[in-house]
């Protein structure tokens, strides 16, 4: 690809290069001049996530890069879901398209949660449909020596997608992104997708050491595979604890907390902003609010004035349109966008997104028209 994201971009990514003798001159084309940083550091999310006034309320979608989008499906096609995450060509383009397409103010890497663990040599897979499958799961105290940390040299395409991208994208954010340890110790523990979570809470509740060990394996190479993306110029970052929201609030604390809380704080002395996220974590926010991260998310049970309150009103925070509401009709989107708008108003810093990832059937124009409204609604003088 040799134009930028937008036009905008573009230019200004361009001209960076031109104007600035040493950074041309560098072997990596990628890196960006001081006034880009400057800029990019400026920009509606970055501000929004240190809790500082923005042009206009920042907007990104989960799932934005994925199958709600034609052009996704077809360079899809015939490309299994952990190929295409580690071939850098398909990487940069997956992960640029919704941001031509919606103009949304950040772009979220495309990978998956599991690529990390299937780098260190975990045999896992990710079934269409289905969701990630382990050939053979992780149950035994012998089984974490398949869980070895991950060292750079294992993920070079990763860094390389990373740097396409940044150079890409100008002044607009990347957002690298993990698991958390408590999400992939679900899917490594059970096999695959789980309803309840059975062998898991059996696991933390049968072997507590064991289930210490095992998300202290898996906090080691969250934090690595972050850190590899933030080196390579991801800005901010997001930890995704999706299936936190099973937990009871005691759990979570004493099982599940302090290895999350490891990972946001390694990942604290890179100096990006930290988003942490979870599905259900109505009852958590509080207690996820104090595992570290800048900017909390909530999923869209939970009215976000009252998520606000529940974070003791200091945290930015990011959410939170139920994704099911792309299907209504504009009218209802409209209001309810219009009402999440004025609650994030309470917290230091609003990041406009669902309240979870696009879902596959979303009609894609939906949302472009959603981010306009966003910086309609929003934009300052
Ligand atoms: O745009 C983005 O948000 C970036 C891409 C992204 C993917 N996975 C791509 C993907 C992100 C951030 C993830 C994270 C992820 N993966 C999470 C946390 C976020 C969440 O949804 O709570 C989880 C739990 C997973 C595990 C996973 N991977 C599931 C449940 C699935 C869906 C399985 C299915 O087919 O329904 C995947 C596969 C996956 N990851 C797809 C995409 C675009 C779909 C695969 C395809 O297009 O064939």
């Amino acid at each position: 690809m040799t134009s930028g994201p937008r036009q905008q971009a573009t230019t200004r990514s361009a001209s960076d290069l031109d104007s600035t003798a040493p950074d041309a001159t560098a072997p990596e084309t990628t890196a960006p001049s001081a006034a880009s940083r400057d800029r990019l550091a400026d920009s509606p999310l970055l501000r929004a996530a240190r809790g500082e006034a923005a042009r206009h309320t920042p907007v990104w979608f989960m799932r934005q890069a994925g199958r709600s989008l034609p052009e996704y499906r077809a360079l899809r096609e015939g490309v299994a879901m952990l190929e295409s995450c580690r071939r850098p060509d398909l990487v940069t383009e997956i992960t640029l398209q919704p941001v031509r397409r919606h103009g949304v103010d950040a772009a979220i890497f495309f990978s998956d949660i599991v690529v990390p663990v299937a780098a260190v040599g975990l045999g896992i897979d990710i079934v269409p449909g289905v969701g990630p499958v382990v050939a053979e799961p992780i149950r035994t105290r012998a089984d974490l020596d398949r869980l070895p940390p991950l060292t750079p040299d294992l993920v070079p395409d990763i860094t390389e997608s990373v740097r396409q991208l940044v150079g890409e994208l100008g002044d607009i954010p990347l957002i690298g992104f993990a698991g958390a340890p408590f999400t992939l110790a679900s899917y490594l523990v059970e096999g695959g997708p789980s309803r309840n979570h059975v062998k898991t809470k059996a696991l933390m509740h049968g072997d507590p050491q064991l289930w210490h060990d095992l998300c202290d394996r898996l906090a080691t190479i969250s934090a690595a595979f972050l850190t590899v993306q933030v080196e390579a110029g991801a800005s901010a970052v997001q930890l995704f604890d999706s299936w936190a929201g099973a937990l009871t609030r005691a759990d979570y604390e004493r099982h599940v907390r302090p290895h999350s809380a490891r990972v946001l704080a390694e990942i604290g002395r890179l100096g990006v902003p930290r988003i942490h996220f979870g599905v259900g974590t109505g009852e958590l926010l509080e207690s996820m609010a104090t595992a570290g991260a800048d900017v909390i998310g909530v999923d869209y049970r939970v009215n976000l004035a009252e998520a606000v309150t529940r974070v003791g009103g200091t945290y930015a925070v990011q959410g939170n349109l139920d994704p099911a509401l792309l299907f209504a009709p504009w009218e209802v989107l409209e209001a309810q966008t219009r009402r999440i708008l004025r609650e994030g108003q309470a917290a230091p810093g609003h990041i406009f997104n669902l309240g979870h990832g696009v879902l596959p059937e979303t009609d894609p124009t939906v949302l472009t028209r959603l981010v306009t409204l966003v910086h309609e609604l929003t934009t300052r003088a």
